[in-house]
């Protein structure tokens, strides 16, 4: 099967060009101004722009957490996901106590491989690494995962200790791959929440209250610190506030392999939603949580200068009714996570536009960026001959307003209620194949590949 995307405005992150893109199969085949081929089917992209399938690197599909799952499995995540644009998803898979690194693996696999609507990886959360796990290690590389995720939050749950935060980061580095950090400090966050209990502080704006951005920047910090003498890069995911996106910097400054990521929600909304009437403050209680809305331009800033190099959603939805109501009295019991992977390639067009960024940037904070410093690069991630066909044919002069009531994630709210963006994934192709087209799903569920990764090139 060969396909012809035609007239276009092809964007990568380097290049802008009104062309054509060849498809053979699952690859690109050759791109150029004008291409001689006819093929089994042309798809006229006149108007619109043709960009490399977003990649969202960080997602939660189906994550137990708090007491109940999130509400995204790998079929409805995924399909979400695809009619947002996005091809390539990365999940955390969570090593828990007692699991080894391949049951935890192989868990993700059973649960993933037969549903995922769009090619897939994860991360390997590691919870214990004790010496006889090196072996293991080793393993998982070859298996192509090459990201390690640790938490320094959550204690009792997923949070390592300082040994476990060295040995991973010295074996990710050892490897080629990369350490990504959850990183606050779990422990003084702990005492502040026991604190604003014992007071009977229990709506959900003291969530927030209790995990202020001086922890967060604290636990980037010291984990940027145990990098740098590991002599191993670390990511720090979900960056919320200026104060650690400093602390990014300043070990940039001192030459070190750090990075970073900030998240659609940190990019649009800020504090003031905790104090939403009958409990709807609980639909914006994740982790980092919102920050005072003096932190926004910052991240942007950041984005545009290099400081943080590409946006993820942090995707982990828990429905309002019956999943965030179990924290009703108690912000402790309102399960962690938001909502947001259908929602980022157009969010982030809209606020990159208006903040004068060009095509290309926006097409490497959501794609190109991703694919390098996560190993699938140029599988993944541009549009050139030899790649997977992933590729996305943007409507960049729709107007559209993002609600619940028209989105596919499997959430009964938005967090980005009645928005309007301009911007819409009008056909999406995953590995040459249309599988978003007219407003409609024409994938299968479980055509997805697990994407095998390599060396992580730090940016
Ligand atoms: O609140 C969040 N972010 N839930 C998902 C787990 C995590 O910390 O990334
Ligand atoms: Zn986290
Ligand atoms: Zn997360």
């Amino acid at each position: 099967m060969t396909t012809l995307i035609k007239n276009g405005r092809v964007i990568t992150a380097t290049d802008d060009y009104i062309g054509d893109v060849f498809i053979d199969g699952e690859k690109i085949v050759g791109v150029g101004k004008t291409l001689p081929q006819t093929a089994d089917r042309t798809i006229d992209a006149s108007n619109k722009l043709v960009i490399p399938g977003a990649i969202d690197p960080h997602v939660h599909m189906e994550l137990p957490f708090g007491g109940t799952v999130s509400s995204d499995d790998f079929k409805t995540g995924t399909i979400a996901a695809a009619f947002g644009g996005t091809t390539s998803i990365i999940d955390f898979a969570i090593q828990y106590k007692g699991k080894t690194f391949k049951e935890t693996l192989d868990d993700w696999d059973s649960r993933a491989g037969p549903k995922c609507a769009i090619d897939y990886s994860y991360h390997l959360a590691v919870t214990e690494y004790e010496p006889r796990h090196k072996k293991e290690f080793a393993e998982v590389v070859e298996r192509g995962i090459t990201t390690f995720k640790i938490f320094l939050a959550y204690p009792g749950v997923f949070m390592i200790d300082d040994t476990t935060m060295f040995r991973v980061m010295q074996s990710a580095g050892e490897a080629g791959g990369m350490t990504l950090v959850h990183a606050e400090n779990g422990i003084a966050i702990q005492q502040m929440i026991d604190n604003l209990v014992a007071e009977g502080k229990m709506e959900p704006k003291y969530h927030a209250q209790s995990r202020p951005p001086t922890m967060q920047a604290d636990g980037v910090a010291r984990a940027l610190r145990v990098g740098e003498v590991a002599n191993a890069p670390v990511f720090i995911v979900h960056v919320s506030c200026e104060s650690a996106m400093n602390e990014i910097v300043r070990s940039r400054d001192e030459g070190n392999a750090s990075f970073g990521e900030t998240c659609t929600q940190y990019l649009f909304l800020n504090e003031t939603y905790y104090d939403k009437p009958n409990f709807e403050g609980a639909k914006y209680v994740f982790t980092p949580p919102l920050v005072p809305k003096e932190n926004i331009e910052p991240l942007w800033k950041g984005l545009k200068l290099g400081y943080l190099q590409e946006v993820s959603t942090d995707h982990c939805p828990f429905n309002f009714k019956g999943q965030k109501e179990l924290g009703r009295g108690d912000f402790r019991k309102i399960p962690n996570g938001g909502p947001g992977v259908e929602d980022r390639l157009s969010l982030v067009y809209d606020g990159a536009m208006k903040r004068g960024f060009s095509l290309n940037k926006w097409v490497d904070l959501c794609s190109t960026a991703s694919a390098k410093m996560f190993g699938m690069f140029p599988k993944k991630g541009t549009i050139a001959p030899g790649s997977d066909a992933d590729i996305v044919i943007f409507d960049h002069n729709k107007e559209r307003t993002i609600s619940a009531k028209t989105h596919h994630m499997n959430c009964d709210y938005s967090l980005f209620e009645g928005m309007q963006i301009k911007g819409l994934p009008e056909t999406v192709l995953s590995r040459g194949k249309v599988i978003i087209e007219d407003g409609q799903y024409k994938g299968t569920p479980g055509e997805g590949k697990f994407i095998r990764r390599g060396e992580c090139a730090q940016l």
